[in-house]
């Protein structure tokens, strides 16, 4: 995997199983090989994307505020908080910058992190339903969109601000959506956006807001950079010199996505049988359908079993055993969803100059001796 640092030992209680993208902000992802087996990730090898410091957060004085197109705005301790309903969601978080690798081989994708196929995981997130909040602050009619702000600071072209990013009110009344205080059973460690976060499953990792402090109702999505400008997607063509960040696409529900963990790209196998193992991903809803699975890119495809799943918001992990000879052989996985989508075949078909949601086939070549 190229483009790692070498770190010996991660900060954050982080494994040394994670492949560091960037020291600071720290930003890394479990080494794939390290994900089948288990559907969920522990929080050691959980994927950190930041765009900032982590804030040092006073958790006394700390307090949720939730204003805007509301009839009672809220002011809320953590005690309070955790005085609703508490509900635990399994669930997959993606960043859109997954696999941009394969994008910047395509064309270059400067100031933006190379990350291979690492930036997913899976946990399960204890808290309270949103909805339950919003309920308690009483909506107003013309509110439709629930903007979230984190106490992390970023900077970008010159300027400092907070993260922040939106979601529609619809998906924030899904019983789905959380403010978590708990991570796989642990207390939300502090990378991870201690003492509360967002988790929306099913959306791009990025509407998961972290250290989340302020929640606004509006009419319009969040105008935070990270909405307005970032994490849009845009056509082939347009470049930063020539972008209108106002065209983009907003980023909400994840495509249908999946990659090959095992073996890893360039290892060299026995010959005969080789299991390969892999995860397929879908967000919105939808369900992953079927893996398939090809040895002559893409003529013949072969089915690859799926776990058993049964967590809608969770990625599925799938495996097929191939009889390899001796040689060199390229393996190309893709997957379809319960919406009878699937994904295109090359990372040119996809590409976009922020780097965003590659989703092409994935392909890995391997040698059998
Ligand atoms: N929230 C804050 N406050 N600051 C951030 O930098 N990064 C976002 C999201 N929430 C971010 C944030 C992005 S792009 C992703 S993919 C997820 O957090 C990653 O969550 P994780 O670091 O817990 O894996």
């Amino acid at each position: 995997m190229s483009e790692t640092l070498p770190l010996s030992k991660p900060p954050f209680g982080k494994s040394s199983g994670l492949l560091v993208r960037q020291e600071n902000p720290f930003n890394g992802g479990p080494d794939p090989r390290l994900l089948p087996g288990s559907s969920l990730t522990p929080n050691e090898l959980f994927f950190v994307r930041n765009h900032g410091g982590i804030p040092e957060v006073d958790l006394g004085a700390f307090r949720l505020r939730v204003n805007g197109l509301v009839k009672r705005p809220l002011s809320l301790t953590l005690e309070e908080i955790r005085q609703l309903p508490r509900v635990t969601v399994a669930a997959t978080l993606q960043c859109a910058g997954n696999r941009r690798l394969e994008l910047m081989a395509v064309a270059p994708i400067p100031n933006e992190l190379p990350w291979g196929t690492e930036a997913i995981s899976t946990a399960e997130w204890t808290g309270v339903q949103l909805r339950d909040l919003l309920a308690a602050a009483e909506p107003r009619r013309r509110a439709r969109h629930a903007a979230f702000t984190g106490l992390d600071e970023a900077e970008r072209h010159g300027h400092r601000f907070n993260f922040g990013g939106s979601i529609p009110l619809e998906k924030a009344m899904g019983p789905e959506v959380l403010l978590a205080y708990e991570m796989n059973g642990e207390p939300l460690p502090p990378v991870h956006g201690a003492p509360l976060r967002v988790v929306v499953p099913g959306y791009i990792g990025a509407r998961s807001v972290k250290w989340v402090s302020r929640i606004d109702l509006q009419e319009d999505p969040s105008d935070n950079y990270f909405q307005a400008k970032a994490y849009r997607l845009f056509p082939a063509g347009v470049g930063a010199d020539t972008v209108d960040w106002d065209t983009g696409l907003m980023l909400g529900e994840s495509p249908v996505n999946s990659v090959i963990c095992a073996p890893g790209e360039g290892e060299t196998l026995a010959a005969g049988p080789v299991a390969v193992r892999g995860w397929a991903m879908v967000g919105g809803g939808r369900e992953v359908a079927r893996v398939e699975l090809s040895l002559d890119g893409g003529r013949t495809w072969t089915l690859a079993s799926l776990d058993s799943g049964g967590d809608r918001w969770t990625w599925r992990q799938w495996d097929a055993t191939f009889d390899l000879p001796a040689g060199r052989h390229e393996i190309v996985c893709r997957a379809w969803d319960s919406a009878a989508q699937t994904q295109p075949e090359h990372p040119a078909q996809v590409w976009n100059f922020k780097g965003y949601a590659n989703n092409a086939w994935h392909r890995l070549s391997v040698t059998c001796a």
